[in-house]
Parts: structure tokens; C-alpha cells; sequence
């Protein structure tokens, strides 16, 4: 008997709308409704116009929509530089997961274990031409790779191609991983994501998916996720 749904190789998927482009006048209401909808996490992306040219929210705003996201995960997307100070600011602040760049760190392994420390999970974000070396004597730290298809900064850009065979590889390097024994890491795709390309952004791999504009850029927020896992299920049953 075939099975269907997800092939057995690749983890359920999680749908994390980016809230860089809801409303910011009432984003408490915007997490509410994107919930509702049926999103998995809130992304949450802090730029401090210094290790990338644009600047938005902190960890008093994450404080904030706490109260209004219930269980959901809040995934903190760090593009800041330096990176250590804000951690401890976020974990209090009700983060649940913590990623940052590994360039903006001077110790990469040290800012993955606070991040731990602080009883959030750790992930690395690496940039369209940033090389995966930077995974590989940390993998037992992390719980996420997050890979940018787009140049951080900026919502609403154009997904990379280049995003889909670096997908492939991250895949094949965590799925060894957790051959060998390895806790489980999750993999995030970043910019750019819509329901014209999820299909092949979850065949090359990916169990986790941002879209800002995407989503908070449509009326109908439960009509763009259900979109998005629609065309998410067909890729799956393509591999099954
Ligand atoms: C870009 C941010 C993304 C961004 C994605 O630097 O990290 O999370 O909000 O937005 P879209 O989905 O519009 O590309
Ligand atoms: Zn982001």
C-alpha cells in the first residue's frame, strides 16, 4: 500500500509568517488573526541598520505581542551586529527561538549556547552567499538552520534560485545528522516565499516557511496559508 502525505524523510510543515509586513499600528491584532489562520510561529525580524540597512523592532515589541500569541512559537530572526547582548533581552522578552548570523558573531559557538542557557532554541541564518562551512562544528548546538533566498533587509523581494540546491544540501547534511544520532534541526527558507514557489522549496527540502508579504500582503490571511499547504501537500505527494 503507498502512503501518502509526507515522505517519511521529510519533517511536517510549519508555515511562520513574517510580521515585518503586518500593520504595526495594531500587530497585537495581526498575530491574533494570522493565528487564527492557521500559522504555526510568528517571525519575528529585528534589523538594527548596522549589519543590515533597515531598522525595526526589539525586544520591548516581543513583550508586547507575547500576550496575543498564546503557545505559538515566536521565532526571532536576529540581523544585528553585535549579537550576545540581546539574547538574555529576548529570551525574557518571550522568544522562543533565537537565530542570528554567524558573521555578526565574533563566537559563534559561545552565542549558540547562551542561547540555549537562556532556555530558547539556537539557529543559525546563513545569507545567499554565505557557505555552509559555518555548520560544521557546531551541529549538536543548534535546533534550526534558517537559509535567507533573499539579501535581508527588506520584505517583499524576489526569492534566489540559488536558495533551492543550498536547500538540498542542508537537508542531506541534517538528515545524516540525525542518521548518526543527532537531535533533530529544523530547516527554514526566508524571503521571497509564496504559494507559486513553496511546492519546490519544500521538495528541495525545507519544513519551514517564512512569508511577509505573502501573507499580510493578501486580505484573506487563512486563504494565503491554505494556499501555501495546498501546493506544500502536492510537492509532498509528488515524493511519496
Ligand atoms: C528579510 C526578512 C524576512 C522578510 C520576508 O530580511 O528576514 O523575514 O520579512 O519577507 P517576504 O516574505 O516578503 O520576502
Ligand atoms: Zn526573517
Amino acid at each position: 500500500m503507498s502512503v501518502i502525505a509526507t515522505p517519511q524523510s521529510l519533517p511536517p510543515a510549519r508555515i511562520a509568517p513574517s510580521i515585518l509586513s503586518a500593520d504595526f499600528a495594531c500587530l497585537g491584532e495581526e498575530v491574533r488573526n494570522v493565528l487564527a489562520a492557521g500559522a504555526d510561529w510568528i517571525h519575528f525580524d529585528v534589523m538594527d541598520n548596522h549589519f543590515v540597512p533597515n531598522l525595526t523592532i526589539g525586544p520591548m515589541v516581543c513583550e508586547a505581542i507575547r500576550p496575543h500569541v498564546g503557545q505559538a512559537p515566536i521565532d526571532v530572526h536576529l540581523m544585528v551586529e553585535p549579537v550576545d547582548a540581546l539574547v538574555p533581552m529576548f529570551a525574557k522578552a518571550g522568544a522562543s527561538l533565537i537565530s542570528f548570523h554567524p558573521e555578526a558573531s565574533r563566537h559563534v559557538d559561545r552565542t549558540l549556547s547562551l542561547i540555549r542557557d537562556h532556555g530558547c532554541q539556537a539557529g543559525l541564518v546563513f545569507n545567499p552567499a554565505t557557505p555552509l562551512d559555518w555548520m560544521d562544528h557546531v551541529m549538536d548546538k543548534l535546533d534550526l538552520v534558517l537559509l535567507m533566498s533573499v539579501n535581508p533587509g527588506f520584505g517583499g523581494q524576489k526569492f534566489l534560485p540559488s536558495t533551492l540546491p543550498k536547500l538540498r544540501a542542508v537537508r542531506q547534511r541534517i538528515d545524516q545528522w540525525i542518521q548518526q544520532g543527532g537531535q533533530p534541526i529544523a530547516l527554514e527558507v526566508d524571503g521571497g516565499v509564496k504559494a507559486d514557489n513553496i511546492a519546490e522549496i519544500r521538495a528541495a527540502g525545507a519544513d519551514t516557511f517564512v512569508a511577509g508579504s505573502a501573507i499580510f500582503g493578501q486580505s484573506d490571511y487563512a486563504a494565503s496559508i491554505s494556499a501555501m499547504r495546498a501546493e506544500i501537500l502536492k510537492a509532498d505527494s509528488l515524493q511519496a
